[in-house]
This record gives C-alpha cells, structure tokens and sequence, in this order.
C-alpha cells in the first residue's frame, strides 16, 4: 500500500475550497509547506499564497511542475472552467513521465467528461471525484469520492483528504444526490438552526444565546445518531413525553409539512446539480 508523509501535492486553483484543504494537510502536519505547490489565475493570490509560505505558488504551470511533482493534483477551479484548465494541463504535463493522480472536486462534472477534455494529451493519469464539505474548514469535513482507481490505490488520496475529516466513498451515479446531502446540506441546517434561534429571540432569550443553545443541540443530536447507531425518529420519541412540550412543537412542524418540505428540498437541488452537470 502506497503512503508517504511529505509527498508532493499540487492545487490547480487557490480559492476558498483549496485553502481549506492546503490549511488541514499543513495543520495535520501530513505534508509540509514546501511540498505543495498552488497553481492561480492572479498575481494577488499568487503573493497572498506566497506571504502565508507557500513559495512553490506560481501563475505558470509549466513554472509550478518544475518545482514540484505533479503525482497527485487537485482540481480546485470552477466548474465551468474545466476544459479550459484540462487543456492548459495537457499542455504542461503532455511530455511528464510518471503517473499523475488527479482529484476533481469541481461540482458536477464527471469523469468521463475530464477524460474527453484531456482527450490523451496526458499520457499516464487516473481520476478521482472528490466532494468536500464547507466543514472541512475546520476538519470536521465530509468529502464524497469515487474513483477510477482501485482501493488500496486510493489509499494516500484518502489520507490527504482525511485531514479534513471524514471521507465517504460513493458510486458516481449516485454523486449529485449525495453532494446534496454532505455539501449542501449544511446550508439548511445553517438555515434552520437561524430559525430555531430566531424562535429563541422571539420568546427573550438573545439571538447569541440562543445559536449557541441550538447549534449544540444539533451537535449532540448528530453525535447520537452516528455513535449510538439508533434511528433519529426512535430517539425523537425519547424526547416527546406524552402532553409534554416537545410533541406540541412536533405537532406544529407536522402541521406544516416540514418533513416534507425538506424531502423536496433535497430533491430540488438533486435535479439542479443534474442540470448544471448535463452537456452544454
Ligand atoms: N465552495 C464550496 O462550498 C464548495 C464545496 C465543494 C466543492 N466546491 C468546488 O470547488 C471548486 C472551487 O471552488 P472555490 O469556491 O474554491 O472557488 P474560488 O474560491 O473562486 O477559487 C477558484 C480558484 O481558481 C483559480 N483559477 C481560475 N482560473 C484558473 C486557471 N486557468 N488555472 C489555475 N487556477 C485558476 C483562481 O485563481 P485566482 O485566485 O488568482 O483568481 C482561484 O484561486 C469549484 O469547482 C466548486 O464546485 C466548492
């Protein structure tokens, strides 16, 4: 099995996705500083990156893969750039000798579309869909991935990006769904713990105190479904006593359809991901 601290790692795209995930592979102490290199559009970036001790960050690709091993390569651009880069990459790396190991975390693009946009112009690669969550920020991360690769060939890929958290390994056709679970998801709990807030404010309580009430109860939630393995609606019973505050609460969510409310809501942004990921 292949695994190495201070391996190589190169980021096409320094923006916020990157530096959540240079920030936890240099906070881990898994690679060091000097083994990464940045490749960005704008001299801006390029210094910032390079104030916080990136040297090896650089506008050039073809200036970046003589600094640093271009083994394993993230793409962190914007999706719709991703033939533009693949081509720009295909014409850096045509000639490297070695296999090359991309990981895509670019939002609704396929393998195979990446395969066609370096269309042979990089002779020896594989490729890795990979999709982080805004958590991996403070590496309590989720990140989706599926490979062309085998297991224990993905072995440091999963290591590099189990400095952000947790990784979860998915079928490809199942990616816009479970994007929407890991990497979405977060912007409706973030939504509805607000709410819940606001519901605290409404009744005196300040809307400081009542976050940090709400988004702890989400946390001890959260952790009993994943440590105790129970069903969440088991554990609601435990918590709704017969007439009691809690099954009052209930019954008004149930009033408004809230399950239903958020069924559907997964449902919208899965559709949105197919469309923004289908052909142009
Ligand atoms: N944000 C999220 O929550 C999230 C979650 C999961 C996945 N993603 C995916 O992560 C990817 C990156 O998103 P982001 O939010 O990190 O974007 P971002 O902050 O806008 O960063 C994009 C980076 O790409 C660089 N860039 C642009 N053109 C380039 C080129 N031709 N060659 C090399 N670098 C180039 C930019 O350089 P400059 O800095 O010089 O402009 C910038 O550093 C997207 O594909 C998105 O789908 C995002």
């Amino acid at each position: 099995m292949e695994s190495s601290n201070n391996i190589d790692i190169v980021f096409i795209g320094g923006g916020i996705m990157a530096s959540c995930i240079v920030n936890a592979v240099v906070a881990s102490g898994y690679t060091s500083k000097d083994n990464i290199g940045i490749n960005v559009r704008t001299q801006k970036s390029c210094d910032a990156w390079k104030q916080k001790g990136f040297t090896n960050t650089f506008i050039s690709k073809d200036d970046l893969f003589k600094k640093v091993q271009p083994k394993y390569v993230f793409l962190c651009i914007k999706p719709q750039l991703y033939e533009e880069v693949c081509t720009e990459l295909g014409n850096s790396l045509g000639k490297h000798n070695g296999p090359i190991k991309f990981i895509s975390i670019m939002a609704g693009i396929t393998m195979e579309q990446l395969r066609r946009s370096f269309n042979n112009t990089v002779p020896d690669y594989s490729i890795t869909r990979a999709m982080p969550n805004l958590p991996c920020q403070i590496q309590r991360g989720t990140t989706l991935l599926c490979s062309t690769l085998k297991s224990d060939e993905l072995s440091v890929i999963k290591e590099i990006i189990e400095c952000t958290g947790t990784v979860v390994e998915i079928d490809e056709k199942y990616f816009n769904v479970g994007s929407v679970l890991s990497g979405s998801a977060p912007a409706f709990l973030f939504t509805i713990i607000d709410a819940l807030a606001d519901g605290g404010c409404k009744n005196g309580l300040s809307k400081g105190d009542s976050l940090k009430l709400v988004a702890s109860a989400f946390n001890g939630a959260a952790e009993m479904i994943l440590q105790l393995g129970e069903h969440p609606m088991a554990l609601k019973d435990k918590v709704c006593s017969a007439g009691g505050t809690t099954i009052a609460g209930i019954a008004e969510l149930e009033k408004h359809g809230f399950r239903n409310i958020l069924i559907e809501t997964v449902t919208a942004s899965t559709q949105r991901a197919k469309e923004l990921g289908a052909p142009k």
